[in-house]
């Protein structure tokens, strides 16, 4: 693998590979993304491939700005304008239906694509240098961790790209929120970078909750994904009296400290998960974060990272 700095001259030569049908990693606000063409078949069959994805699960489609929305989306709703004002570049992906055009393998076949325009100079960069849609699923094997830094990328997964472009490590450190505005009442299909009461004020109405059923639509929803290869077990407060979480590794136990403020705490999440798996150690147990709104997203990644196999 070979991670690289983002200069002018490398970003010309990731776009290169994306534009002829390959597939680079690249940072975004949220988390790396295994960049393709979201308009060539073979280019999002090989990501497909190359992250083990089941190929009934949709990838995010990234464009430049609001300007582009007409290459992926048939139509939107007047509404699409206000959020991308505000959102975007942000971590808000919305559902749209798609446009024919598209690849039906890049929305696993839905009528529906989901799109962003992603908060981040080099994916930006990226985009624009390569003229077309980009797809990019988390730049992680399916199930696992998403990586929030370069250095991150699992070795499955950078062992098969040309390049990974280091961006630094990720302001939001988790994925988007997805808003599927392809129904009635918009609705929250994963809980993200964008929270649901900032999405309400915008759109001056409730949104939907989602029914059971659908977790089949986004299946970011899948029960067990985001998950650290050692096991998770909550506790209302750390025998240690500090906040965070804490772990035992063959030279003695670890901790890591998490900060009390939400987007904080996301934005190292992943990353303190990822350095107990590095530790060795097979148990976490994490201090239970504060209930409340605002956690929402920090809650769905906890959850699913605990759930059994
Ligand atoms: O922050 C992010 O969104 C990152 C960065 C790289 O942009 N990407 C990301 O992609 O998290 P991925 O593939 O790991 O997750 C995409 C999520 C999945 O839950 C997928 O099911 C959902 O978006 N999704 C994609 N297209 C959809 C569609 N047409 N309808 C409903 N859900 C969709
Ligand atoms: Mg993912």
């Amino acid at each position: 693998m070979s991670i690289v700095a983002p200069t002018a001259e490398n970003i010309r030569f990731a776009a290169r590979v994306v534009r002829e049908g390959g597939a680079v990693v690249m940072p975004t606000e949220t988390v790396y993304g295994l960049a393709c063409d979201a308009t060539n078949d073979a280019a999002v069959a090989n990501v497909f491939s190359i992250k083990g994805r089941p190929s009934e699960n949709p990838l995010i489609v990234h464009i430049g700005g609001l300007d582009w929305l007409e290459r992926v989306a048939a139509s939107w709703p007047k509404v699409v304008e206000e959020l991308a004002l505000r959102y975007w570049p942000g971590p808000l992906t919305l559902v749209l239906p798609k446009c024919k055009d598209l690849p039906d393998r890049t929305t696993a076949g839905l009528e529906t694509v989901a799109v962003r325009v992603p908060d981040h100079d080099v994916a930006l960069a990226l985009i624009d240098e390569a003229g077309c849609p980009i797809a990019a699923p988390s730049a992680n094997a399916f199930s696992r961790l998403s990586p929030t830094t370069a250095e991150a990328v699992a070795p499955e997964i950078a062992g098969q790209v040309p390049m990974i472009l280091d961006g630094g490590p990720c302001s939001v450190g988790l994925e988007s929120t997805v808003l599927d505005l392809s129904t009635k009442t918009p609705q929250i299909l994963r809980p993200g970078g964008v929270s649901r009461a900032d999405i309400e004020a915008a759109l001056r109405m409730p949104l939907g909750i989602v029914p059971p059923p659908a977790v089949r639509r986004s299946p970011g929803m899948y029960q067990r994904h985001y998950a650290p290869r050692a096991a998770i077990r909550f506790v209302d407060s750390l025998s240690n009296g500090e906040s965070g979480l804490t772990f035992q590794t063959a030279t003695g136990p670890g901790q890591i400290h998490m900060p009390r403020e939400p987007r904080a705490y996301a934005t190292i999440l992943y990353d303190a998960l990822r350095r107990v798996d590095e530790s060795g150690a097979t148990e976490i147990a994490i201090e239970l974060p504060p209930e409340g709104p605002e956690w929402e997203a920090v809650h769905d990644r906890l959850k699913k990272a605990s759930a059994t196999p």
